[in-house]
């Protein structure tokens, strides 16, 4: 099949490299002239692992290529697929519809009959049949049909998620974009993968569904794991036995300091929007999103206790600075709020990422920023790991002790024990379980007098 994809940014370069990778012939285009350029000369202006491979290996069997002849790419195609960006809207956190708007209304003219338009960015129910009225608004003709294909790819692992998904949802309202839709899909169905054919209105609302809940489950575990230390259990624990129910699931249940990036805040509070709109609200999603937010200084103040309760001209080292692993997406980071009211309690923030110091340099100018974890550490009256990478499982503790000025280990993301880490003279905190040794500095100095008294 011919494909273009509109938008080639993050999810319409996986989508269109992955369709390519399926023998279709793809084209991307993006109005960007210098991305564009980046991307023909086989560079990929965003990290995701294994991405780089595939759009090398189809630019060279010619299914995949890129241009920012919007109208030239669309004739001829079976199927043209928006997937511009939906941003909040500045002011009141609607998805703001611009771009999908304008990147119907520039295809309009170009395509051809029958062609299916396919709306794979985010968008709120009721978009499709906007992007139908545009574009037969401006071909004074009805025989194009638009259909839903929301995506469900996690940064970092995008590839795998395209390649082996649980679902591939497609909303449609008619029986031609239906089977062009089953054609494109098709090696993915010969894959065991199910495709679920709903109305178009239901596949736009799936979409925000899934990533509400799943914002809702990761905060329901945060809420548990503050229960958990109160109560004197361990969130690990609780997560394994509540996990083990195929009703409720194991993954989405690791305890952390807050979810973030591009997907889970904007759309949780464009669906809450919506909802407010057709005067049937969310709670559920508005309380996870208050929740989240409030959760992010939280984890500063503890932080801050870890490392003594002042840390006005103190140094705090935070390893890893992206909202997760293997991206260097930076949006919605708990690291950016983190900082923030690190530095408000007057802490000189010193850092370091494996892959996000980039996107990081944009956002601080006050941040010291260091080649590796070692030198982030030097002189820290306490680390605080933000991001699990998996270079941070395996840290040297004995080298981090020697240059911190006090050993305290804050573990946002539950990647070490307490016992290994105090057998390095660390101490240390968690998330989600009482500590059975102190957890900050001065304590742990006591502590140790005590011991040596008691001796
Ligand atoms: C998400 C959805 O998973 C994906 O289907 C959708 O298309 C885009 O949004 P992504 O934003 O890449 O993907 O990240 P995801 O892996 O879902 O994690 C989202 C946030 O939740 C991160 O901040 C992550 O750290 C946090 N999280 C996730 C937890 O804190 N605990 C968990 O158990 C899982």
């Amino acid at each position: 099949m011919r494909l273009a994809i509109i938008g080639s940014g993050y999810v319409g370069l996986v989508t269109g490299a992955c369709l390519a990778d399926f023998g279709h012939t793809v084209v991307c285009v993006d109005k960007s002239a210098s991305r564009i350029d980046t991307l023909q000369r086989g560079k990929i202006p965003i990290y995701e692992p294994g991405l780089d491979a595939i759009v090398a290996q189809n630019m060279r069997d010619g299914r995949l290529s890129f241009t920012t002849d919007i109208a030239g790419s669309v004739k001829g195609a079976d199927a043209v697929f928006i997937a511009v960006g939906t941003p909040s809207r500045r002011g009141d956190g609607h998805a703001d519809l611009s771009y999908v708007y304008q990147a119907a209304r520039e295809i309009a003219q170009a395509l051809q009959d029958n062609t299916v338009v396919v709306t794979k960015s985010t968008v709120p129910v009721g978009t499709g049949d906007e992007v139908e009225r545009i574009i037969h608004e401006r071909r004074q003709s009805s025989v194009i049909k638009v259909a839903s294909n929301p995506e469900f790819l996690r940064e970092g692992s995008a590839i795998q998620d395209f390649k082996h998904p649980d679902r591939i949802v497609i909303g449609v309202e008619d029986e031609h974009a239906r089977a062009v839709m089953a054609e494109i899909y098709r090696p993915l169905f010969l894959n065991k993968s199910p495709i679920l054919f709903t109305s178009r209105r239901s596949a736009e609302l799936i979409k925000y569904a899934s990533n509400a809940f799943l914002a809702m489950k990761v905060t329901f575990i945060n809420e548990i794991s503050d229960l958990c230390e109160k109560v004197d259990a361990d969130v690990q624990e609780v997560a394994l036995g509540l996990g083990a129910d195929n009703r409720i699931g194991p993954k989405f249940l690791h305890a952390g300091p807050g979810f973030g990036g591009s997907c889970f805040p904007k759309d949780a509070v464009a669906l809450v929007k919506t909802a407010q709109d057709c005067d049937s609200p969310l709670r559920l999603i508005e309380t996870t999103i208050a929740i989240n937010d409030t959760r992010k200084r939280a984890m500063a103040r503890r932080i801050i206790q870890a490392a003594g309760g002042n840390v006005r001209g103190k140094t705090i080292a935070v390893f890893g600075l992206t909202f997760k692993p293997n991206t260097d997406d930076m949006r919605e980071a708990p690291s950016i709020s983190i900082i923030q009211a690190l530095q408000d309690a007057g802490a000189n923030v010193s850092a370091y990422d494996p892959k996000g110091m980039d996107q990081a340099r944009a956002l601080w100018s006050d941040v010291a920023f260091h080649a590796s974890p070692y030198e982030a550490a030097r002189n820290a009256s306490a680390i605080c790991i933000l991001t699990e990478w998996e270079q941070f499982r395996a840290l040297d503790l004995q080298r981090l002790e020697k240059v911190v000025a006090q050993p305290v280990l804050v573990d946002l993301r539950n990647i070490y024990s307490e016992e290994e880490v105090t057998r390095f003279g660390f101490a240390y905190s968690g998330i989600g379980s009482r500590p059975r040794t102190p957890t900050h500095f001065t304590d742990l100095a006591a502590a140790r007098e005590r011991l040596v008294e008691a001796v």
